[in-house]
């Protein structure tokens, strides 16, 4: 097991262990004797992979499963955590062990930090954004009243347990989309490892255990290079928003044929224009964006019923629209992000916008 520590918001940092046992053993071996456990699971995981189940039962662990819908990541998925916990009389030192995709560590993360005022919490990331993204950097959130991720906090879990395998029963196509956010993160903030990522798609999409490995480890540093930096995201975490002020209104326009990742994809293709347009970056990089669509097997242009005005639109629900005026993140070049005036955004004109989004069917 090789282990990353990240800094968290309340600890100094905490460890991010990386396995790639087959069967998890070690994750037990790393579960304190004798403690009460409550784990909260994606409940596909209860068939996806019962010998773990089993052996968690086996320790007596408390199982919850949960079906991982936004409609759960709620007030109600936080009642479903407390009942069972609370029907159990918890105290302080009990642990709750969030086992799922960024759902389920997002929601038992934050279940964890409002019981008791803080109980402990592990997270074992089950899918690519998870193991990559969500479950580093301390934050969880729920949805409330309609929009995603309004009440939250920043924590730390005491450990997360990051184990490739796990992404071996998600399907490719699903794999590739949630790709694109770490290779997003390369992107605009390490040209070196950006360029060594791209070389191990390939052996990714055959999921060969080493490289997918090899693969979330990279990916991992990246993220916990930027947490480190700038844990709020005020700043530089500001690249974690790479493609995503026009991701998410493409999102929002076609959830249901897009994944997040694929409108991510398009919407860092639509900000590489952008950035031409402007002067800031060379056409190349325009190039280099559809090159990683391609590889990843993602859409490289907006589906055709979508309409450009409409899309323009819905920029103005996005968070990062300030005054009338919509910032965009965007790069001079790989690993390099815009800055103007000291921060790392870039307010595009209209005009700009639309011709880019435009050029994007
Ligand atoms: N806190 C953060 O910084 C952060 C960052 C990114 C995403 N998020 C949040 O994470 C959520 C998205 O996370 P996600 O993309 O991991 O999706 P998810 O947790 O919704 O899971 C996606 C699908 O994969 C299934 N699944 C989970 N593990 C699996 C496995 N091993 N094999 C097969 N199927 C599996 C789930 O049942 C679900 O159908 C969103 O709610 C988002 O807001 C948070
Ligand atoms: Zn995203």
């Amino acid at each position: 097991m090789n282990t990353i520590y990240c800094r968290g918001y309340v600890k100094h940092s905490y460890p991010i262990h990386l396995s790639v046992q087959a069967e998890f053993d070690d994750f037990f071996d790393l579960l304190p004797p004798s403690q009460n456990c409550f784990v909260v699971v994606d409940e596909k995981l209860l068939e996806l992979f019962p010998k773990l189940v089993l052996r968690l039962k086996q320790s007596q662990a408390r199982i919850i499963p949960i079906a991982c819908t936004e409609q759960n990541k709620s007030l109600d998925g936080l009642t479903m955590i407390f009942e069972e916990v609370f029907s159990h009389k918890p105290n302080r030192d009990d642990i709750l062990i969030a086992i799922g995709g960024g759902l389920i560590t997002n929601l038992g993360g934050l279940a964890a930090s409002l019981i008791m005022r803080g109980m402990r919490f592990y997270y074992v990331p089950t899918t690519l954004t998870g193991q990559i993204d969500a479950s580093i950097g301390s934050k969880q959130a729920i949805n409330y009243s309609g929009a995603k991720n309004w009440l939250g906090m920043y924590n730390d879990p005491e450990f997360c347990y990051v184990n490739p395998n796990f992404l071996t029963t998600k399907p490719i196509d699903e794999l590739n989309s949630e790709m694109i956010e770490g290779v997003k993160l390369c992107l605009a903030t390490d040209k070196q490892l950006f360029y060594r990522v791209l070389d191990e798609i390939n052996g990714f999409r055959e999921r060969d255990p080493q490289s997918l490995a090899s693969f979330v480890e990279k990916m991992i540093k990246a993220k916990v290079a930027v947490v480190e930096r700038d844990l709020l995201e005020e700043d530089y975490g500001m690249s974690m928003l790479y493609g995503h002020t026009l991701g998410h209104a493409i999102e929002m326009l076609d959830h249901e044929h897009l994944s997040h990742g694929e409108a991510v994809g398009l919407g860092m293709l639509a900000a590489a224009r952008m950035a031409c347009k402007l002067g800031l970056a060379k056409e190349s990089l325009i190039t280099l964006h559809q090159q990683i669509l391609q590889k990843l097997g993602l859409p490289a242009v907006i589906p055709g019923h979508l309409v450009p005005s409409e899309i323009y639109a819905k920029l103005g629900h996005n968070k990062k629209n300030y005054g009338g005026k919509v910032r965009f993140v965007l790069l001079r070049d790989v690993g390099e992000m815009a800055k103007n005036g000291g921060e790392y955004y870039t307010v595009v004109p209209e005009n700009i916008i639309m011709q880019s989004i435009k050029e994007g069917f």
